[in-house]
């Protein structure tokens, strides 16, 4: 038996959100994992940024708009992903936005903006992604970004609880659909970590007090993710799929 290898040579991994926060993070470190980095969101400065550094660092990486909740737009920055690189091998499911309303006022808009960011878009992006590994025999692996927030609830962000429940049990439902096609799907659940989506939440009392809260009392650290992404995006996760993994210090069994 071979050790263990994390290693991504040769992979395509798809990573969508990657303008900004755990995408942009997470992008040039699956790049020194072997992968080609295929980068993709609605805004197109920053991932060309991002490609031309992942590129000049020795990398392999291409930038590819895409709207999660667009169809039509995920087909497409697909096609080109085959058209440069070939078929997806690993998707990452990245992109959200948050809310930050009472449930009273919630608007419908905000509603489906959240609901067809968070849940829907993961769903399109999986769905054309698991049909072009299985037209091409691929061995695939899909990683959703849910949320402690999908496991737990916190006040002012009904929507945002209700798409990253609704992401861990999609990816559970599709979990046991692909394993027949060798496709792997799986889910981490991340604690808090500071990025643009909670940036002005972190600098209030609130923001404060609720890490003190988290059994280890701190945020965490974005490199903290790379070891269960890495072990999910490869092979050495092979025999896990439907697997919820948290990644929040302890804040999923903070005690009631
Ligand atoms: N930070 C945390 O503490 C934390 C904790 C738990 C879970 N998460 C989850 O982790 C993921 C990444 O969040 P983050 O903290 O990195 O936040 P972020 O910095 O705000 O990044 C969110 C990303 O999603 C992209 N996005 C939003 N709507 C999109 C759409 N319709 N189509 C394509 N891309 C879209 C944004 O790019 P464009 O605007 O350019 O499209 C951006 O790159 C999210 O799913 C979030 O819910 C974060």
């Amino acid at each position: 038996m071979s050790d263990i290898n994390f290693r991504l040579d040769g992979k395509v991994v798809l990573i969508t959100g990657a303008s900004s926060g755990f995408g942009q993070f997470f992008a040039p470190a699956l790049a020194r994992q072997g992968a080609k980095v295929v980068v993709a969101a609605r805004r197109r400065n920053p991932l060309l940024a991002l490609e031309e550094k992942i590129e000049s660092d020795g990398g392999k990486c291409l930038a590819v708009a895409m709207d999660v909740t667009d169809r039509a737009s995920v087909k497409e920055a697909l096609d080109q992903v085959e058209a440069s690189y070939g078929c997806v091998d690993v998707v990452i499911n990245n992109a959200g936005i948050g809310d930050s309303n009472a449930m009273f006022d919630v608007t419908a808009e905000e509603w489906d903006r959240v609901m067809s960011t968070n849940l829907t878009g993961a769903f399109n992006v999986a769905q054309e992604s698991a049909r072009r590994m299985n037209q091409h025999g691929k061995h695939g692996s899909i990683i959703n970004i849910a949320s402690v927030l999908g496991l737990r609830v916190a006040s002012h962000l009904t929507a945002y609880c209700a798409s990253k429940a609704g992401l861990v049990q999609l990816t559970k439902a599709m979990a046991l659909e692909l394993a027949r096609y060798q496709i792997r799907v799986n889910a981490i659940c991340p604690g808090y970590f500071l990025t643009d989506i909670n940036r002005d939440f972190m600098e209030t009392d609130a923001g404060k007090k609720m890490i003190q809260r988290v059994p280890q009392r701190r945020l965490g650290d974005l490199s903290e993710l790379l070891g269960p992404l890495f072990l999910l995006a490869s092979d050495a996760s092979s025999f896990m799929t439907g697997s919820i993994l948290s990644v929040d210090g302890g804040h999923a069994v903070s005690t009631l």
